[in-house]
């Protein structure tokens, strides 16, 4: 067995994984049929071809229509995408791996024209000054309808919904996507959070809604099948802008999450931009975070072969997810493996339909 610290078995309660290399979630905008689904001779390759890794965590995958902001992205809300999603389950497992799909809700990150000419949803009406890609190519976001208690309640339940499709369509496990900007985080953030009622106002009421969320979706799936992902120190993406409550926001959550719950993992991002300049912001995130979680905790952001082996000898991280490197390099693990070289990926095919730039990429020579 191979002693590089990437390459060994990971087990931690119920939690298995044969290497600690893990995809991370990456929209591809492949799903370009009315029924957003995931295709047969498409995803299902995809994912089958990165089969190797120890965890694969799919594409943000909307849990409604009210949640997506994207082209071309797939759900895990109707039969159909459901049918879609075993097609990829079932590759992936026919070659022993694991898989993950990531429950996504953008909010505010969206623009009317999905969604027949309503307003996305957000904690607070805060336009994020950003760009939504829709149908029609890049749009300036919009003030987005401050969410009633009932949209509250209507989307916890979809998060649950969702997690019961994921059962049902062979998932081994959900992620909830509570980061870059995103619906969650824009609970946790202040300055996209302005509520007044029990969902705003203190750290504790702008983390209510994620772990109502939790909550309802542990009923349906073990709570060691369920991961969630933050991105503490996201500042000037994404429309978010940190302030002097962000970070114990982000520990408050943590050490919440640490004493009370015993998810698969929490999958931290290290800050996406130089924010060495930012009063707020921690700048060496897994190791802010590793000593107030006990559990797994997977990192990600920019990690190599060797940086990725350094952070887990370190003791800051249990797993590193790879994000690009896993666009251009399938057979990542045993490129790993043989020191072989890794292969470039090329931006303009991140998000085009097809399979140019999507199953095209080969396994090393
Ligand atoms: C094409 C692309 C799509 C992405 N889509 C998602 C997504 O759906 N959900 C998510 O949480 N992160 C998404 N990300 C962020 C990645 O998961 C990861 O955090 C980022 O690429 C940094 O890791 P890396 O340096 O290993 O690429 C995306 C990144 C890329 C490049």
């Amino acid at each position: 067995m191979s002693e590089k610290a990437l390459l060994k078995p990971y087990n931690k309660g119920n939690f298995t994984l044969r290497n600690r290399v893990v995809m991370a979630p990456m929209t591809r905008s492949r799903a370009a049929n009315e029924a957003k689904k995931p295709e047969e001779g498409l995803h299902d390759i995809y994912y089958q071809q990165r089969a190797s890794a120890g965890l694969i965590i799919t594409e943000g995958s909307q849990v409604s229509e009210e949640a997506v902001g994207y082209i071309n992205t797939p759900g895990i809300h109707t039969e159909e995408q459901v049918e879609g999603w075993k097609q990829v389950t079932e590759a992936v497992h026919e070659k022993n791996g694991t898989i993950f799909i990531q429950l996504w809700h953008v909010g505010r990150m969206s623009h009317p024209d999905f969604h027949d000419g309503d307003l996305p949803l957000a904690p607070s009406a805060i336009n994020p000054e950003a760009k939504s890609y829709t149908p029609e190519g890049f749009k300036d976001t919009v003030i987005p309808k401050a969410m009633t208690k009932e949209d509250i309640a209507r989307t916890i339940e979809d998060f649950k919904n969702a997690a019961q499709n994921a059962v049902k369509a062979g998932f081994d496990g959900v992620e909830i996507h509570s980061s870059n900007g995103y619906l969650f985080h824009q609970f946790f953030n202040a300055t996209s959070n302005t509520r007044t009622d029990e969902y705003g106002g203190s750290i504790e009421n702008r983390a209510r809604f994620f772990f109502e969320v939790l909550d309802e979706v542990k009923k349906v799936i073990p709570e060691s099948k369920i991961g969630a992902r933050f991105n503490p120190s996201l500042n000037g993406m994404f429309g978010m802008t940190m302030d002097e409550e962000t970070i114990p926001t982000f520990e408050y959550i943590i050490k919440k999450l640490d004493h009370e719950y015993d998810l698969a993992y929490i999958h931290l991002s290290e800050p996406f931009n130089d924010v060495s300049d930012i009063p707020f912001a921690v700048e060496n995130i897994a190791e802010h975070f590793r000593p107030m979680y006990n559990g797994t905790l997977m990192i990600n952001g920019g990690f190599d072969q060797e940086s990725g082996n350094k952070v887990i000898e370190s003791g800051n991280a249990d797993l590193v997810s790879f994000g690009k490197l896993y666009v251009s390099n399938p057979d990542l693990v045993e490129r790993f493996k043989n020191d072989w070289d890794m292969a470039d990926w090329d931006e303009d095919t991140f998000y085009t339909p097809g399979k140019e730039g999507y199953i095209d990429y080969e396994t090393h020579k």
